[in-house]
């Protein structure tokens, strides 16, 4: 299966020679594309010398800071138009380790599994060195989407995946408005929503140890936001599906 590899960066200089390196290791076969909104700290130009020095890895410059969800639109959109038949998502800064990203693949050789998520809250999964309100955010993160989507996946924001090429052609990219980390979640329920297949693997999150994570409020409240629609057209419609059928009395018959 032709792989590629998205990474997307925003001020991760220092870090993207780290990660470039270990998934060379890890995934030999994979390509990497790296995609930088034009990072202030120079991250574009350790791209594009990182690609300068080894043929599987490119570079995709966008023009500004627009959001991770859009930074992996372009992405999408470019591996699907080269014929790749599975697109991975992975974090810069060491988050999500390389070497854990065969065991994600391997569950792709089921053609039924649709999504692989790399899972924090499965049995094995975890997280090392995130301190506590970040832990309650992602758990109470995850809490109110069950409640409002009851999707059966325990870590629907995670970052770490692999999408099977057709998944992304079927749920359609075209009307994706989640800009930030939401966009995990959007693209977790379009997969559910479309009845495919989502299996989570346990991996161990990693807190990164150089720069600094670009999670904000705006981040937080578009979350807020698109889940609460969503959750509410979704729990309307169960409600709508179970009212009884209006009855038409037939006046002339009587
Ligand atoms: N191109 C681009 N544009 N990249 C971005 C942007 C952006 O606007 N914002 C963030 N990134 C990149 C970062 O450079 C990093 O490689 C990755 O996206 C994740 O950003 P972090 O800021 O390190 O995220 P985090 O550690 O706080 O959050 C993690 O947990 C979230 C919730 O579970 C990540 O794994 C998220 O993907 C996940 O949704
Ligand atoms: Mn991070």
């Amino acid at each position: 299966m032709r792989t590629l590899v998205l990474i997307p960066t925003y001020n991760e200089r220092d870090n993207l020679p780290l990660i470039v390196r270990r998934l060379r290791d890890a995934v030999p076969d994979a390509d990497l594309l790296v995609l930088d909104d034009s990072s202030p700290d120079g991250t574009g130009d350790v791209a594009d010398a990182l690609a300068a020095a080894d043929d599987r890895v490119r570079v995709l410059h966008r023009r500004g800071k627009e959001g991770l969800g859009a930074a992996y639109l372009a992405g999408f959109r470019q591996g699907l138009a080269e014929g790749y038949d599975v697109l991975v998502e992975i974090d810069a800064d060491g988050s999500h380790q390389p070497e854990q990203l065969p065991s994600l693949l391997a569950e792709l050789a089921d053609p039924d599994v649709a999504l692989v998520i790399g899972s924090r809250w499965v049995p094995g999964g975890g997280i090392v060195n995130w301190p506590w309100h970040r832990k309650l955010l992602s758990v109470g993160g995850n809490a109110y989407i069950q409640v409002m989507l009851g999707m059966p996946v325990r870590d629907a924001t995670a970052g770490f995946r692999a999408y099977r090429a057709d998944t992304l052609r079927r749920i359609g990219l075209h009307d994706v408005e989640s800009l930030g980390y939401c966009f995990q979640t959007d693209l977790t329920w379009r997969t559910a929503r479309a009845g495919l297949a989502i299996r989570e693997v346990p991996i161990t999150f990693v807190e990164r140890e150089i720069g600094d994570s670009k999670m904000n409020g705006d981040i937080v409240r578009e979350s807020m936001l698109r889940i609460t629609r969503w959750g509410l057209s979704h729990r309307g419609g169960q409600l709508r599906a179970l009212a009884p059928a209006p009855r038409t009395e037939r006046w002339e018959s009587l």
